[in-house]
């Protein structure tokens, strides 16, 4: 009976640890980061975002659910997309379509964590528009000079002999005419087809720094005083509000850190020239 009771009492408290630990923490904690940022994106076409979960901010793992969470700033309109693991490449990737113009946050959760991703601007859709060719007038300024030639013509018969009903067409047919003018000016005229060149980054070139700071995980294991877009999760590495390097040393410490520091906890994240020029500029700013 009482070998009963106490296996019981085991029992319950392995239950009891297993809801509490979670799945969040039963396998430690990872790092996410965005391979790519898209540079620009348009409302209603789809673009792909594709992300490294790292357990311990070492080891690609693909063996966890994910999904992203797009919300549009002034309507509020929420949005989830699902993302598919990819074991061979080590990554996930997700299909996103984001109907409205305007700023859109967007999170990916997974472990039970969302990770905040920086706010995209999303462009209007382009309009294509149908272009005026030379010979299609509207009807508004066929009817208007018609009438207005209709209206001058009765004005000269009426001079010739003035009755009521010649009156009448001049009257008539002015206002016609005019009436005709200002509708006219009133149509909407025909959008052209904007050029792709016209459409507007989805991050502000001066805010790229910050904005990779937040998608490539560096907010996730690093407090920085100037990153406003997301906060810090786990402070493994330093605070690099301040940390004084020079810019060669962050290029290659950025490169690949433990080129440098062969035991250091920080992972290569493969980051391209470009966006560890960015990183540079945004740590070495006063
Ligand atoms: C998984 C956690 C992790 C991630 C993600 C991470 N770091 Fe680090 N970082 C560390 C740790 C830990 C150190 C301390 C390295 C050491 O001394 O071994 C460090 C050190 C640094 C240093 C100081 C290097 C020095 O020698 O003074 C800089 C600068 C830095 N990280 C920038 C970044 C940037 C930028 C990113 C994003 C691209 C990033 N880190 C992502 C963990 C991380």
């Amino acid at each position: 009976m009482r070998k009963k009771l106490v296996f019981l009492a085991g029992f319950l408290l392995m239950i009891g640890l297993l809801v509490t630990v979670g799945p969040a923490r039963a396998g430690g904690w990872a790092t996410l980061t965005v391979s790519e940022l898209p540079a620009v994106v348009v409302a209603e076409r789809p673009f792909t975002i594709e992300f490294t979960l790292r357990q311990h901010g070492q080891t690609a793992v693909t063996g966890f659910e994910a999904d992203i969470v797009a919300t549009h700033a002034a309507s509020g309109e929420q949005l989830r997309f699902a993302t598919a693991a990819n074991p061979e490449a080590e990554n996930y990737t997700a299909t996103v379509t984001l109907p409205q113009a305007g700023e859109w946050q967007w999170e990916i959760n997974s472990w039970g964590v969302a990770y905040p991703m920086p706010p995209l601007r999303v462009n209007e859709a382009v309009v294509g528009g149908e272009i005026m060719s030379g010979t299609a007038v509207p009807w508004q300024l066929i009817l208007g000079w018609t009438a207005a030639v209709g209206a001058l013509l009765c004005l000269f018969f009426w001079m010739r002999q003035q009755t009521r009903v010649r009156l009448a067409g001049v009257v008539l047919l002015s206002v016609v005419s005019l009436t005709s003018f200002a509708l006219h000016t009133q149509v909407a005229q025909p959008v052209l087809a904007e050029s792709e060149a016209d459409l507007l980054p989805a991050v502000e070139p001066e805010a790229m720094g910050e904005a990779l700071f937040v998608a490539k995980g560096c907010i996730q294991c690093h407090v920085y005083d100037r990153v406003t877009m997301a906060e810090n999760m786990i402070q493994i590495g330093p605070n690099l509000t301040y940390v004084k390097r020079s810019p060669e040393y962050l290029q290659a410490w950025l490169t690949n850190p433990s080129a440098i520091k062969p035991e250091t906890q920080m992972p290569n994240l493969q980051l391209s020239e470009a966006e560890i020029d960015e990183l540079v500029a945004f740590l070495q700013r006063d």
